[in-house]
């Protein structure tokens, strides 16, 4: 047998998935757990089944890694929203003995994308162009990232850590109340943006306990499993890509296909109090607005004015201010732009950021140009301890709620719109009103800039919280406040977690909050000191894992979605 043919029996045993134990697909309804208690290992993420796959990937020695492959893929086909193989995240890795690794498994734009790709002949932006069908995708970094990070830490077969999605894929699963709300409002989009029927529409409207099955997708993994990297960006998979890219004008080439690498970064680290933390660098903002945030109120006695206080809110809000000032100025891609890294997070500047702040008034935005630097909703996170003590947190996304709406016609996957990160053109907000300039322009093989926060904080040298949530550009808000919650405001895992959060990012000038977050005293007071408060949506899903005083681990699933915790 050639080295070919045996991999391609070996894609076919996977995809018929004979004699592996997951032929039993969990019978619906399968448990949500918000919260789950363990001695040894932890898996928190936005699907029961993939959690389910997540520890039972650990249960057969599996290490977190492993673990982070096998949910990667099992995400891709149970939580179509966001899991994915055709979008892109980061993976942030602890080792037992203290070895940190970030792994930036971001899109890259095409060869062929432009600066002004989505403008119109007067210079409008064209947001449609950005946000719906193939021209809106950056090249997938998924694949390759899952495949990276394997070769450098996994410890299990890669076939092993697909086998578990492809099963799903190939039998179906049981979809809940709010997977069927998702997809039927989709419905119109997925009809729109197709020349075929994808699987996520269904002649009659999807209702709780339907069975999405998904072959396609299926032979997909099973090329993935059996050729690796090769079976995305090789195989039949890239030619099946390319074909849809030439049938409805996309620039995604072969050659963008097989250039494209996912790369180790160096992990942005930094003590805070009595923490350490391990979070992405650009091309994510995400860390870099952490240690701001955090280094901004480290000079304000936040534990005094209590969580959701006057006090507290105004004081958050005007940091978030600040720091996304700077985020539309002076972040973009490393590889293109010249991060002012050491300067935006230098405490001498975080401290002059707050000169004109007033503890009685609102700074209105337009007066809070990004810093003087001289020197030259949809997204997911899974957090996972595994038994030796290493720890994963990861954040991925094809960046809206099921990306381009796309699917690649007979390879069954969806692709990312993380095109809209960019920043079309200078001034105009993308899809979470975030605007930016030259730092976040389009160009050739770039990455957009992104929000995305995975975080592994350590205490006394051991590992104490795992975290991250997606939500667009509220994530970095979303991370600081459960943090906060956390350390400054005495709150538990669940309760930090739970609570209502709000959102500042400079512009728009305004602090949304969840439904209930501020009391009606709280609001007018910020009323009065010129902030204007506006109702929004849920705000972020967190997964999170922290370690007890007892040592035990106690994993934490966002409520406010089908996110599920489990332990053992
Ligand atoms: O990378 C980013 O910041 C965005 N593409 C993330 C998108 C997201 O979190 C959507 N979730 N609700």
């Amino acid at each position: 047998m050639t080295y070919l043919s045996k991999k391609i029996a070996l894609a076919c045993i996977l995809l018929l998935g004979l004699t592996h134990s997951w032929a039993q697909a969990p019978a619906f309804p399968y448990s949500i757990q918000k919260e789950a208690l363990a001695d040894s290992a932890m898996v928190v993420t936005a699907h029961p089944l993939a959690t389910q796959v997540g520890l039972e990937t650990l249960r057969k020695g599996g290490n977190a890694v492993d673990a982070a492959v096998a949910v990667q893929f099992a995400l891709a086909v149970v939580y179509p929203q966001a899991g994915n193989i055709g979008g892109g995240g980061f993976l942030v890795y602890r080792s037992k003995e203290g070895q940190t690794a970030v792994l930036d498994y971001r899109e890259k734009a095409p060869a062929a994308a432009t600066e002004k790709m989505y403008l119109d002949s007067t210079g409008n932006v064209l947001t449609n162009k950005s946000r719906f069908g193939m021209l809106a995708a950056g090249v997938p970094g998924t694949v390759d990232g899952m495949w990276e990070a394997h070769k450098k830490f996994g410890r299990l077969p890669w076939g092993d850590l697909v086998t578990p999605a492809i099963e799903l894929a190939e039998k179906g699963f049981q979809i809940t109340e709010r997977e069927a709300e998702s997809l039927n409002g989709e419905r119109f989009n997925f009809i729109r943006q197709n020349t075929f029927t994808p699987a996520f529409v269904k002649m009659e409207m999807w209702q709780a306990g339907d069975w999405l099955i998904q072959k396609e997708l299926a032979q997909t993994l099973a090329r993935i499993a059996g050729f690796g990297r090769e079976g995305f960006y090789g195989s039949g998979t890239a030619k099946l890509i390319v074909e849809e890219m030439g049938k409805n004008g996309g620039l995604i080439t072969y050659q963008d296909l097989q250039n494209y690498r996912s790369v180790w970064r160096t992990p942005l680290e930094f003590d805070h109090k009595d923490l350490h933390i391990i979070t992405m660098p650009p091309p994510s903002s995400g860390g870099i607005l952490l240690q701001q945030m955090l280094g901004m109120t480290s000079n304000f006695p936040l534990k005094e004015y209590g969580m959701h206080s006057t006090a507290a809110v105004h004081l958050m809000a005007e940091v978030e201010r600040r720091a996304y000032a700077d985020r539309a100025m002076h972040i973009g891609d490393p590889d293109f732009w010249k991060v002012p890294m050491k300067r935006l997070t230098d405490p001498a500047y975080l401290k002059s950021r707050m000169a004109d702040f007033q503890a009685d008034k609102a700074t209105p935005s337009k007066k809070v140009a990004a810093g003087d630097i001289k020197e030259s909703e949809e997204t997911t996170h899974y957090s996972i301890v595994d038994a030796a003590g290493n720890a994963v947190a990861v954040t991925t996304t094809l960046n809206d709620s099921y990306g381009s709406r796309t699917v690649v016609a007979g390879a069954g996957f969806i692709l990312n719109n993380e095109m809209d990160d960019f920043s079309a053109k200078p001034g105009a907000p993308n899809l979470y009103g975030a605007i930016g300039g030259a730092a976040n322009a389009i160009a050739p093989e770039k990455r957009p800039l992104s929000s995305m926060t995975p975080v592994i904080a350590t205490k006394g040298g051991k590992i104490w919280l795992v975290l991250g949530s997606p939500g667009g550009t509220t994530i970095p808000n979303t991370v600081f406040q459960v943090l906060v919650n956390l350390t400054e405001f005495g709150r538990s895992l669940p309760e930090a977690v739970q609570a209502k959060r709000f959102h500042h990012q400079w512009q728009p000038d305004k602090i949304q909050i969840e439904e209930g977050a501020l009391s009606e005293t709280v609001i007018e007071q910020l009323t009065g000191m010129g902030h204007t408060v506006e109702p929004r949506g849920p705000m972020g899903r967190v997964e999170a894992i922290v370690r007890l005083p007892n040592g035990r681990w106690q994993g934490v699933a966002d409520g406010r979605g089908d996110d599920s915790a489990a332990g053992y």
